[in-house]
C-alpha cells in the first residue's frame, strides 16, 4: 500500500471530514490535519485518527520563540503524531528547541514524530517574497538556503514546492525528506496556490511525498480522485525501480 500520498483533511465541518473517512474507510491512510480542523477539534482528533490507524501529519507551522516552541512540541509529541513542522525562518535556536521538546514528548518506547521545516509556502510567488517580504534571493535560491538551515538545524526534511525538490536533494542529500504540497490533477483550478505541479511530474522530480487538499476534498468524486492520484503516482514508482 502506498501512504506516500498525505491527504490534507482541512475541514472546518467535522461531518464533512467524517464523511472522507468514511468513504476511504478501507484504507490505512496517511491524513494532514492544519490549523483548521486542529483548532477546532484538537486533541481529541488526533486521538481518534490514530485509534483508526491512520499516519498523522500535524501541521501547524509554529514559529515562535525557541522557549515557546518547545514547550509546545513537548506537548504535541504525546499525541505520537508521525510528522509535524516548524517555520524553518524562526531560525536555527527555535528549531533545535522544537527537536528538543519532541524528544522531551515522546512516550517512552516510541519514535520521536519527524520534524520538517517550511521553506517558502507554495502560495508564495516570487515576486511577494521580493516585494512584500524584501528578500534579495530568487525564489530557488531562498528555498535551498532554508532547506540547508533546516538540515544543519537538525531538521529531517522539509516542505516545499516538487519543483525546488532536485535542487534541495543537491545540496541537502537524498535521505532528507521533501514534503511537497501545491499538487494539481491536470485540469484542476490552482486557488491560492502558486507553484504548483501534477502527482507524475512531482514523483519524477523527486518528492518523498506529495500532500493533496483540494484535487481529493473539492472534487465531486473524492474516491475516485484518490484513486487517480494513488495510480498516477504509483505507476511511476514502479517504472522508475
Ligand atoms: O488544497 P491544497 O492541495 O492546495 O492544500 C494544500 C495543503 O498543504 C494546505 O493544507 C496547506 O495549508 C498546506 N501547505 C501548503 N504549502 C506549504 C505548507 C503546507 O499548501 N508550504
Amino acid at each position: 500500500m502506498d501512504t506516500s500520498i498525505i491527504i490534507a483533511l482541512d475541514y472546518s465541518n467535522k461531518e464533512e471530514l467524517d464523511h472522507l473517512l468514511d468513504r476511504l474507510k478501507q484504507e490505512r491512510l496517511f491524513v494532514k490535519i492544519g490549523m483548521e480542523a486542529y483548532f477546532q477539534y484538537g486533541p481529541g482528533l488526533i486521538e481518534r485518527l490514530k485509534e483508526q490507524g491512520h499516519r498523522v501529519f500535524l501541521d501547524l507551522k509554529l514559529h515562535d520563540i525557541p522557549n515557546t516552541v518547545g514547550k509546545a512540541m513537548k506537548g504535541l509529541a504525546s499525541l505520537e503524531v508521525d510528522l509535524i513542522n516548524v517555520h524553518a525562518s524562526g531560525g536555527r535556536r527555535m528549531m533545535h528547541a522544537a527537536l528538543e521538546g519532541l524528544e522531551a514528548g515522546t512516550p517512552l518506547g516510541k519514535n520521536r514524530p519527524l520534524c520538517i521545516g517550511v521553506t517558502q509556502l507554495t502560495s508564495s510567488s516570487e515576486e511577494m517574497i521580493k516585494k512584500e517580504l524584501n528578500i534579495a534571493l530568487n525564489m530557488k535560491e531562498s528555498v535551498v538556503s532554508l532547506a540547508r538551515l533546516s538540515k544543519d538545524s537538525g531538521l529531517d526534511g522539509v516542505v516545499s514546492s516538487a519543483l525546488e525538490v532536485p535542487l534541495i536533494k543537491e545540496s541537502c542529500g537524498n535521505d532528507f525528506l521533501t514534503v511537497t504540497p501545491g499538487i494539481r490533477l491536470e485540469g484542476d483550478l490552482a486557488g491560492d496556490q502558486n507553484r504548483v505541479c501534477t502527482p507524475s511530474k512531482a514523483r519524477k522530480l523527486g518528492s518523498d511525498y506529495i500532500v493533496v487538499g483540494r484535487s481529493i476534498t473539492a472534487s465531486m468524486n473524492p474516491v475516485s480522485a484518490y484513486e487517480k492520484l494513488k495510480s498516477e503516482w504509483g505507476t511511476l514508482h514502479e517504472i522508475n525501480r
